[in-house]
């Protein structure tokens, strides 16, 4: 199938050739980052779709990207700088299908994906079909466009730590962008599994957590702010969420032999190390981007069993104040660029 023989092709939809997207042409800080017009508009391959972006979630890896580490920047290196190129940040989308060279979606469809290509900061985006998922009734395309990377990454995390009946589980960061939808599911284990919660946070985030749990099912809450040792809860699970030092001090919560998902995975060898006395199995978790885990995540928002709280939504030409906010590392829920709000 090729892009002009399509089974849904672009005749009622009149493209334009070039876009605004915010480019980068070197790693550096938030200001490497240009908002430009005249930028050429992606061809489509073979079972990729247009999507004609609403909103585009922004996320740690994004400017860890920016900044030159990590597996993002390599690829930027290798296949964009190169070669002379420009390259588009943005592995988040939510929007609406302008052309389709697939027979799954159509012409007008609202979708989202998580697409590690990346491309996601522009008004128009090539997004490979098996990476997409149509937007349920009910669920905005703001929450859409936040939604791709966390809400594919909690679900598959929890999964991942394969938490049993009884157990007592520890996490740091539950107000982040992941954390927020890690501890609602965790907090749903209290009933289904009869599991213990522990979080770990600031006084400032412990305060705001009602916004999506009821603390009152927590088994307890960790001050990190506090110069204390944390106490020894004989915990059978920590979720590390933050690395480094972070994870290595909440290693004392866990009994001999506990078990560790850190999301940060640079971090699993550190706390590996750190963890030798006691016997943990560490292990760093990444997330595998799929339409069927966007599908299941949208789902669930649909249905009201999870919740996303975004804290601020910033437009598509201030994608460096965004980066800012996030890499301060203190959010509350997700941060998100509105790129064409009325999509
Ligand atoms: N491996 C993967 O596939 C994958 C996927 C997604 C994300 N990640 C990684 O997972 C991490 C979390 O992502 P995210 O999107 O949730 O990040 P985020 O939204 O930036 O997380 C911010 C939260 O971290 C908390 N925090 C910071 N330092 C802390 C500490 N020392 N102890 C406890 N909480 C602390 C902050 O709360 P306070 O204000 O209370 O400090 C804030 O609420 C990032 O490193 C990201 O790159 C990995």
């Amino acid at each position: 199938m090729n892009t002009t023989t399509a089974n849904h092709t672009n005749a009622s939809f009149d493209l334009p050739s070039t876009q605004h997207a915010v480019l980068i042409t070197e790693f550096g800080e938030p200001e490497v980052m240009t908002y430009q017009d005249g930028v050429d508009v992606p061809k489509l391959s073979d079972d990729q779709v247009l999507v004609k972006v609403a909103y585009a979630g922004i996320n740690p890896v994004d400017y860890k990207t920016r900044q030159g580490k990590g597996w993002g920047a390599n690829n930027i290196q290798k296949e964009k700088f190169d070669h002379d190129k420009a390259a588009i940040l943005g592995f988040d989308v939510a929007g609406v299908v302008v052309k389709s060279n697939s027979d799954k979606f159509a012409m007008g469809d609202q979708v989202a994906a998580l697409t590690f290509a990346g491309g996601g900061y522009a008004e128009y985006m090539a997004v490979d079909a098996n990476l997409l998922a149509k937007v349920p009734n009910g669920v905005t395309l703001e929450q859409a466009g936040a939604l791709p990377c966390v809400g594919q990454t909690a679900l598959q995390f929890v999964e991942f730590a394969n938490i049993k009946t009884g157990e007592h589980v520890v996490m740091n960061a539950p107000a982040g962008g992941v954390g927020q939808l890690v501890v609602q599911q965790l907090i749903d284990k209290v009933a289904t599994d009869n599991i213990k919660v522990t979080v770990i946070c600031s006084p400032e985030k412990y305060g705001k957590l009602d916004t999506f749990i009821d603390k009152a099912k927590l088994e307890g809450w960790i001050d990190y702010t506090k110069d204390e040792d944390f106490p020894d809860l004989q915990a059978d699970v920590l979720l590390d969420l933050v690395g480094d030092d972070a994870g290595v001090r909440a290693l004392s919560t866990l009994k001999s032999d506990a078990r560790v998902k850190v999301l940060p995975t640079i971090w699993a060898d550190k706390l590996k190390e750190a963890g030798e006395g006691k016997n943990l199995t560490v292990d760093g978790f990444t997330c595998k981007p799929s339409g069927q885990s966007m599908a299941e995540v949208l789902q669930k928002m649909h249905e009201g069993k999870l919740k996303l709280h975004i804290q601020n939504t910033y437009p598509l030409s201030d994608a460096v104040a965004a980066h800012t906010k996030l890499q301060k590392g203190d959010t509350f829920g997700k941060i998100v660029l509105a790129v064409d709000p009325d999509s």
